[in-house]
């Protein structure tokens, strides 16, 4: 079981904590580079507890800073983004994307001491369509992620954003909890709906499948199997990466490139980064006779996020959200949806989020089937306690390890183990990017 003390170890990710300082060492998915416009006004952004503005400036660099002027505190969020830097409006003094101070123009010029003043800037990239943005205090910041789906271009890649309300923990501990598939998502699904010869069948005759699970460079994956045909295994690998990803299984593995972020906003708030490679194989979705699987028609989110407004808490928020039950349809629940909820991504949301701001994880009863969260809980725990001794956490200074780790399901002999049929399928499985590594043994 998880303490109330290990709780308060994994969840809280404020400046000075110790698993936010952990997160803080690399680089962070942190908005669609199409959110920052040229010279627009700038952005709330709240990264691990702290309130920032970000902005792209006039030759289309992006600054993400401090939302509170050096000067005297006033937010830089009401500021004006023009000419080279982000101007503050209370008193005029302007700063650049790296923080540097431009100009005091409410003081005489044989007074002015801009070189002395900075505003806390942070370092930031842009890769595949979104800003990065590196708050670690490193003189060198580390790579940026080698996971496979961030390598894509943005024309090859799907990204979305998506704002859930709880801690990043039991939000991402959803992604490698594979027995909730059954129920949650295809619970309505009878075996004989499912189209011939599609691996779901095997998920859905043997709703409670048996594990494997292991410590990785980087990381943590499980492997959920099951019985398939006489003679072979119908396997669901997945992963979790440091410090917030996973791989989740729900796809052909050959052909499933993807990777999901989740970034904490504060203790209680997650912003989802989504990456997948629009010619993966999805898991079920359409049903024999051509129907959607129940609760899927209205796509992954069950319908629309609202309008993005200016508030710490206003980007990229579902319209179906803990206010209004996730528009649960009790209708929909008896007649086939499962859950009675519109959507794979809301069906998630509205479990992680009925937990509460933050999951109580000393009032569990964990169960052999969540053999990959305890384990991923243990990594975590162990590297923060050891990135205190000064040693560097997975995946850090060689993101390239990220490259072997790739998630999805397949069917192999039983004959082999469950490394050796990962290794197998790695080698067989389209390559796109050129990183993913032929090995995983
Ligand atoms: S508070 Fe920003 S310029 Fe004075
Ligand atoms: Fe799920």
């Amino acid at each position: 079981m998880t303490t109330r003390d290990e709780g308060e170890l994994l969840t809280r990710v404020g400046p000075g904590t110790p698993m936010g300082t952990l997160m803080r060492q690399y680089w962070i998915p942190a908005a669609p580079s199409s959110e920052l416009v040229v010279d627009a006004p700038p952005t709330r952004l709240l990264l691990l507890g702290e309130k920032l503005v970000a902005f792209r400036d006039s030759a289309g660099r992006v600054g993400v800073i401090d939302h509170q002027c050096p000067h005297r505190c006033a937010s830089l969020f009401y500021g004006r983004n023009e000419e080279g830097g982000l101007r503050c409006t209370y008193h005029g003094w302007k700063f650049d994307v790296d923080g540097n101070c431009l100009d005091t123009p409410n003081i005489p010029t044989h007074q002015s001491f801009t070189q002395k003043i900075r505003a806390r800037a942070y370092r930031t990239a842009e890769r595949n369509g979104i800003v990065w943005v590196y708050m670690g205090a490193a003189e060198q910041a580390p790579p940026l992620p080698c996971i496979e789906a961030t390598l894509m271009p943005p024309e090859e890649v799907t990204t979305f954003f998506v704002q859930r309300e709880c801690s990043w923990m039991q939000a991402m501990e959803g992604d490698i909890d594979t027995s909730h598939f059954a129920f949650l998502h295809a619970g309505g699904v009878a075996i004989d709906d499912v189209p011939e010869g599609h691996t779901a069948k095997f998920g859905l005759t043997h709703r409670a499948p048996e594990y494997h699970v292991a410590d990785t460079d980087w990381g943590t994956m499980y492997a959920a199997h099951r019985p398939a045909d006489p003679g072979n295994t119908y396997w669901r690998f997945a992963h979790f990466l440091f410090p917030f990803w996973t791989i989740p299984p729900d796809g052909d593995f050959k052909q499933h490139v993807i990777t999901r972020a989740w970034v904490p906003m504060d203790d209680h708030h997650t912003m989802f980064v989504h990456l997948s490679w629009k010619r993966n194989t999805p898991g079920l979705r359409v049903l024999k006779d051509g129907s959607p699987v129940p609760g899927t028609a209205r796509g992954n989110l069950g319908g629309p996020l609202l309008p993005n407004e200016t508030g710490w808490y206003g980007r990229y928020r579902p319209a179906a959200n803990l206010g209004n039950d996730h528009l649960i349809d009790r209708d929909a629940q008896l007649a086939g949806n499962y859950s009675g909820i519109e959507g794979i991504h809301m069906q998630d949301q509205a479990m992680t989020e009925s937990m509460g701001p933050i999951a109580d994880f000393a009032s569990e009863h964990l169960a052999l089937s969540d053999a990959m969260i305890v384990r991923t809980r243990r990594r975590l725990l162990q590297a923060v306690r050891a990135f205190q001794e000064g040693i560097a956490p997975p995946a850090l200074e060689n993101p390239e390890v990220c490259a072997g780790a790739r998630g999805g399901d397949f069917v192999s002999s039983s004959s082999i183990g469950w490394l050796a049929a990962y290794a197998e399928e790695m080698r067989a499985s389209a390559n796109p990017t050129g990183a993913l590594r032929q090995a995983a043994e």
